[in-house]
């Protein structure tokens, strides 16, 4: 996977990383020790693989337009990265699943049924479009774990990593999906009309895995309970409310990726965690084009 093609892209590496997730050590409540906010992030990371699945998918279908060597250089580097992720994120999904989120493979099921109605539904372009929304979502939140010491303490440290290193990950392929999406002759109407539709259905799914998972644990109908997590993402500090502006910029026509510089920010991350003494050697069991693995 990730090696149809000989060029390889040294600012997209695919990273063969492995976390061990031990469902009898890590808190459920990993996050803040807040049932709500841990379960919100369980929501998002069931939705990883099936929906980095079809990030790529959608790629490839439109992958031929790609003239430019270094731009399909980074498309395998995307396939790479988003093929791992998927792999580490169910590993995760698994361990919260043995901890009592058993719903998880039926919501799991339900949204391949979701994406089998897209692929169906929409044209390749559009398809892609939607790709490019998403990884825009990514994009931002990436960036602001990334930048948000905070944040990343709230985390339990076993989980900490995975999180990082897709954090990472994402802000490094950030704008491929839309160069490709650019290149297939994508244009404006489409690419902002499909963000629309998107943020409804992501918000309207993600919403609907997190209530079953809160009915799971048994704090559906006691908002008093969730309120001060709900209140801690979309108040204070407002993480979510906060990525606002950013997710507005994607609405100008002249959008790209790369208008948010995260150059500088990625090379200290690079470093910080896989660097010669860096935090996720360890996890590292090797990287492609070469990384000198410990
Ligand atoms: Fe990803
Ligand atoms: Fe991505």
């Amino acid at each position: 996977m990730g090696t149809e093609n000989l060029a390889v892209s040294a600012e997209i590496p695919r990273r063969q990383v492995d976390f061990v997730f031990d469902p009898a050590r890590v808190p459920i409540d990993w996050y803040r020790g807040d049932p709500f906010q841990s379960t919100f992030l369980d929501a998002l990371s069931l939705l990883f693989p099936e929906g980095e699945r079809f990030f790529v998918e959608s790629v490839k279908k439109l992958r031929h337009h790609v003239t430019d060597p270094r731009l399909d250089a980074d498309v395998t580097g995307f396939i790479g990265q988003e093929a791992m992720h998927g792999k580490e994120h169910r590993a995760f999904n698994e361990m919260f699943q043995d901890q009592g989120l058993t719903s998880a493979a039926k919501l799991e099921r339900q949204l391949k049924g979701l994406l089998a109605l897209v692929r169906r539904g929409l044209p390749a372009r559009s398809q892609l479009a939607a790709t490019c929304a998403l990884e825009h979502f990514t994009a931002m939140l990436a960036e602001a774990a990334l930048r948000n010491q905070r944040m990343r303490d709230e985390m339990d440290p076993a989980i900490r990593p995975l999180w990082t290193w897709h954090a990472l990950e994402e802000s490094e392929h950030k704008a491929v999906a839309f160069d490709v999406y650019r290149a297939a002759g994508g244009g404006y109407a489409r690419r902002a009309g499909i963000m629309i539709l998107t943020t409804i259905i992501f918000f309207a799914f993600t919403a609907w895995v997190h209530a079953h998972f809160l009915a799971q644990r048994r704090l559906l109908f006691r908002p008093w309970r969730w309120a001060r997590g709900a209140a801690h993402m979309w108040i204070y500090p407002g993480y979510f409310t906060r990525l606002l502006p950013a997710y507005l910029s994607y609405f100008r026509p002249g959008f790209h990726p790369d208008d948010r510089d995260t150059t500088a920010l990625l090379a200290t991350w690079r470093e910080r965690l896989f660097g010669d003494a860096g935090e996720l050697r360890g996890n590292l069991r090797g990287a492609w084009p070469s990384q000198e693995v410990a």
